[in-house]
């Protein structure tokens, strides 16, 4: 698939959770733009390897990872197979986080740790492994969440994990822009397909609302956004947030 007329070919990136929802549609958009994929997951498999076969029936190449970011050894781990399996890494994308809430009153600690392990940990251990290997020209692009700027009841939680996410973009947009590397944030608001499905039965209606276009999302349009900024049009996009909500204001 990759020629030299396409926007990423000859790069290669990483995409976390890229087994299903958001994470697979920028899997499949950065391949199509030529990029070699690392399909990266956890629990999912069979999904990793439907994203991988997607991307080969497309005529791309790709290959499936397994890995808990909340643990610094699978981390490690899945880039010394990148190490071997590629000899370089341009492009990362982390897309996997988890969502919870709940009342103030029954903060459980298990939920806590799961959330700051998957949301903060991971990200920050991908990006630690990241920095050592990326050069001129690469890109580190977060998933953070509406619900960081617009928190609702029983989200402080995870609100309060991509705010944090955030402020790593504009810290290591800081530190790694001296080596001609990008790091910026997309914030989707409610994306089909996606973790907003499982509760979209009660909130599909008030999500809707929220946009003055009467829908929430899709991930092939929260896709397009990640596609420009792991592409060479954005090299002077750093440290930026980048909402694609379509104007929610939740
Ligand atoms: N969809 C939305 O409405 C929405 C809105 C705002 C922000 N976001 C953000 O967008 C990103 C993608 O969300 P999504 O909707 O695609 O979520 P999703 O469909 O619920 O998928 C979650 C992803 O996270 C991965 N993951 C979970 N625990 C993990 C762990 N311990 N280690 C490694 N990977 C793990 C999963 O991988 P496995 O399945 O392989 O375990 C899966 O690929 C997230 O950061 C989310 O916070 C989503």
């Amino acid at each position: 698939m990759a020629n030299e007329g396409m926007a990423l070919a000859g790069r290669v990136a990483l995409v976390t959770g890229a087994g299903r929802g958001i994470g697979r549609a920028i899997a499949l958009r950065l391949a199509r733009d030529g990029a070699r994929l690392i399909v990266h997951h956890s629990a999912s498999a069979a999904g990793a390897a439907e994203s991988c076969a997607m991307i080969a029936d497309a005529g791309g190449e790709a290959i499936a990872l397994r890995a808990d970011i909340a643990r610094r050894e699978d981390v490690k781990a899945m880039f010394a197979a990148i190490d071997h399996g590629f000899g370089r890494l341009d492009i990362v994308v982390n897309s996997a986080g988890v969502s919870a809430g709940g009342p103030l009153e029954q903060v459980e600690e298990d939920q806590l740790e799961w959330l700051l392990g998957v949301n903060l940990r991971g990200p920050l251990f991908v990006a630690s492994e990241a920095a050592r290997r990326l050069g001129e020209g690469g890109r580190i692009i977060n998933l953070s969440s509406s619900l960081a700027k617009f928190p609702i009841a029983g989200s402080g939680i995870y609100s309060a994990t991509k705010a944090a996410l955030e402020s790593f973009t504009e810290s290591w947009a800081k530190e790694l822009g001296a080596r001609g590397i990008t790091v910026n944030t997309v914030i989707p608001g409610a994306t089909a397909p996606g973790m907003a499905e499982r509760t979209l039965a009660q909130w599909r209606a008030i999500f809707e609302k929220a946009s003055p276009f009467g829908r929430i999302g899709t991930a092939v349009e929260i896709a397009e956004v990640v596609a420009f900024l792991a592409s060479p049009a954005a090299s002077w996009v750093s440290g930026a947030h980048i909402l694609a909500n379509g104007a929610a204001n939740a």
